[in-house]
């Protein structure tokens, strides 16, 4: 009896795949920098801003180093595993082949990486944002000789997309006068430069297929613990936190103008700037204990550009908002990441295909964290 159900299954769902064609997942397709990316930089051999040593990854899997510049999740990570969708593999690793693109799409996000191209060249390798659309390119030709034009050009408009970039384009370029974009902008005219190569950015990525896209906005960037250390008194960069507020407005302008423009165009704006200043100004509402400094610290030689083996670990990883000199811990990603998923409105996705009788109550995603 039970036998007769579980083949009726198994012949229904092949019916299915016979009339439907190829049944792609969907599955997400993530642009991003270090605040996204999930080991692409490890195989950037001459990368100066990788996450490959102890304690980066301590709650995550198996406690070892892999990518994350974290202890453990990524905002997207947890928005994805919110929305019912696999956490894509980085694109740079050697073990991808198609069967794995069209399971659980493909990160693309590289530590160090910008809007600009300019954008981060003291760290030698990263992927800039066109780079990462580039490469994408490239996936999509791989995809199209693997299931065909009809079933790729589907399979990219379902895929959801990930577009979380801008922080470097700050602290990593306008901010720092060893590069020459501090010289001949200024704010107001860096911003707009920033938006309007963005704007080229998404469009391009639509014309390429992709329809609901959630772009990310800055968080209070000012207060990162590198910047507070810029002034003698500890506290926040206003000028810093005043340029991510400039960018938010005018990007999410931005998305909603280019979600009424381009057809079918789905396209979404979050940001969790309020929530975490709030949390920056009153950790002990939030449970946290320390939003000033990084867990993961030398102490007195900071600042450190990274977490390094040698540094020593706070208590309670989980009472910190802050991992290391420029990256939120997995319990403040988790805040950011709930915020972000109440702005974004994007919903659970069921993947049962719609042939296949429900298999019954999905399985919760595995929080690797805590
Ligand atoms: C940025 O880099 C991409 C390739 O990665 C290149 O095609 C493009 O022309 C560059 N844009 C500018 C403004 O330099």
């Amino acid at each position: 009896m039970k036998l007769t159900v579980v083949s009726l299954v198994i012949y229904t769902t092949i019916f299915a795949v016979l009339i439907n064609g190829y049944d792609c997942k969907i599955v997400q397709f993530i642009f991003g920098d270090s605040l996204s990316d999930v080991g692409n930089n490890n195989y950037l051999s001459k990368s100066i801003a990788r996450a490959s040593l102890p304690w980066y990854g301590i709650d995550f899997g198996n406690g070892l180093p892999n990518g994350r510049f974290s202890n453990g999740r990524t905002v997207a990570d947890i928005v994805g595993d919110a929305m019912g969708l696999p956490r894509p593999p980085a694109f740079l690793d050697p073990s991808l082949n198609e069967d794995v693109i069209l399971e659980n799409g493909l990160n693309y996000a590289s530590g160090g990486g910008g809007i600009l191209n300019e954008t981060g060249s003291y760290f030698i390798q990263r992927l800039c944002l066109y780079k990462q659309i580039e490469l994408y390119q490239g996936t999509q030709d791989l995809i199209r000789g693997k299931i065909g034009n009809k079933e790729a050009d589907k399979f990219f408009q379902e895929a959801r997309y990930v577009v979380a970039l801008g922080s470097n384009d700050f602290i990593n370029n306008y901010l720092m006068p060893v590069y020459r974009d501090s010289w001949i902008y200024s704010d107001e005219t860096f911003v707009p430069y920033l938006t309007q190569t963005l704007r080229e950015q998404l469009t391009l990525l639509h014309r390429l297929g992709a329809r609901q896209v959630m772009v990310f906005g800055l968080g209070p960037m000012g207060c990162i613990p590198l910047q507070r250390v810029l002034s003698s008194s500890g506290g926040c960069q206003e000028k810093t936190n005043k340029l991510a507020q400039m960018f938010n407005t005018q990007t999410s302008k931005l998305v909603t103008e280019l979600s009424t423009s381009l057809p079918n165009a789905e396209f979404r704006f979050g940001d969790a700037y309020d929530v975490v200043n709030d949390v920056i100004i009153n950790p002990n509402n939030y449970g946290f204990s320390n939003s000033d400094s990084p867990c993961c610290s030398l102490g007195k030689i900071r600042p450190a550009l990274t977490c390094i083996p040698a540094s020593t670990l706070c208590k309670d990883r989980r009472k910190y908002v802050f991992w290391d000199e420029y990256h939120p811990s997995d319990k403040a990603n988790e805040l950011i990441a709930n915020e972000m998923i109440k702005k974004l409105g994007f919903k659970h996705i069921n993947q049962t295909d719609n042939a296949a009788p429900s298999p019954g109550p999905a399985v919760a995603p595995s929080s690797d964290g805590n």
